[in-house]
């Protein structure tokens, strides 16, 4: 069992714990007075979940209301999160009460997103079932929904009340959603931690998933807590992201997120090899990782087209991308690109 103590603007705990999931209602009770728990969910986190999760709140003395959307990115709508808000309100939920997400990164930030807005604001609980909300989205409060234009246009910074992360769930799902989260574990390596990267190369994240997910989750704690509204630091959690998404974009959002993000670091770490910011073995070794996580690294877009989607990126700003470089394994900085060389950095990371 681990406890992560996150010191943000609203302080919280992240219990991560195999076989906690039937007493998150008796935990919950004891931060909040008994109330209206909305359960947020996709139909097939649900199917597997959802009884034991109501039924613990339940018995915590919590009224618990259901709510079910389709699996995929698509329920990360404006559209869906008006049919939540209306939900809500049809069911006279108050400030008093709270939104339990429960699912992967879409359910987490959808019902952040409509925890920090109705009613201008009510708490809400994350318990992931993915292994990258596990370690990613659903600590630090970021929460959001896309639009046609871009994902995660439209968003706000809200802390949850807990995170209740039962490892014991995350293998259940499908092996590529699995992987999705070893790209991101991978990610905390290359950024943060040389030996942590290197004992993924020795021992599998699903052999060691608590262990992983906590050393994951402290490494974000450091960040958040020193930058939580991602104006500074924050920013290098987004190590493969502005490629990795631009690839996710031109694939028309058939490859999965983790899997795109595994790309964009390639595709970075490739050409900090080439334009001399790490060694070509740094480079090597992250493509080796990847691939033993049966991760892609190769983009399957060319470099006009991850060009353009990259220059809509929301994170352009005077006409410069913020890239996040690796200089060695474990250590990465920001460095401010002009738009007009991230056509030489595609070329250089071995874009087509
Ligand atoms: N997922 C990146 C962040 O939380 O900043």
């Amino acid at each position: 069992m681990k406890s992560i103590e996150i010191s943000a603007s609203t302080p919280y705990t992240v219990h991560i714990e195999k076989g906690c999931l039937p007493h998150l209602g008796q935990n919950l009770s004891a931060l909040l007075s008994p109330c209206t728990a909305a359960v947020i969910s996709d139909e097939n986190v649900f199917a597997l979940y959802g009884e034991t999760v109501c039924a613990s709140l339940q018995q915590a003395g919590f009224r618990v209301l259901p709510y079910v959307l389709a699996a995929g990115e698509q329920s990360k709508s404006l559209a869906s999160y008006g049919k939540l808000q209306e939900f809500l309100a049809q069911n006279h939920l108050r400030r008093s009460d709270v939104l339990i997400a429960l699912g992967g990164g879409v359910i987490g930030d959808l019902t952040g997103f409509a925890a920090a807005t109705y009613l201008r604001g009510i708490p809400y609980v994350q318990v992931p079932t993915t292994l990258l909300a596990a370690v990613d989205s659903s600590v630090g409060g970021k929460t959001a929904v896309d639009l046609p234009m871009g994902k995660n246009l439209v968003g706000a910074f809200w802390q949850p009340s807990l995170v209740w992360c039962d490892p014991d769930t995350l293998p259940s799902l499908p092996d590529s959603v699995f992987r999705d989260g070893c790209a991101e574990v991978i990610k905390y390596g290359l950024l943060r931690d040389a030996d942590f990267f290197r004992r993924l190369g020795h021992a599998s994240v699903a052999e060691h998933l608590e262990n992983v997910i906590a050393q994951c989750v402290t490494m974000k704690q450091e960040i958040v807590t020193e930058d939580e509204r991602d104006r500074g630091v924050r920013q290098l959690l987004n190590l493969g992201h502005t490629f990795g998404h631009a690839v996710e974009e031109c694939s028309g959002y058939t490859l999965s997120h983790g899997h795109c993000v595994a790309i964009g670091m390639a595709i970075i770490t490739r050409a900090a090899a080439a334009l001399g910011y790490c060694a070509a073995s740094d480079a090597k070794a992250v493509e080796q990782l990847l691939q033993t996580y049966h991760l892609p690294t190769v983009s399957p877009c060319s470099v006009s087209q991850l060009e353009r989607a990259a220059l809509s990126d929301k994170k352009i700003f005077e006409d410069k991308i913020h890239l996040v470089v690796p200089e060695s394994i474990g250590h990465c900085r920001l460095v401010a690109v002009p738009a007009t060389e991230l056509r030489r950095w595609l070329i250089a990371g071995g874009v087509q």
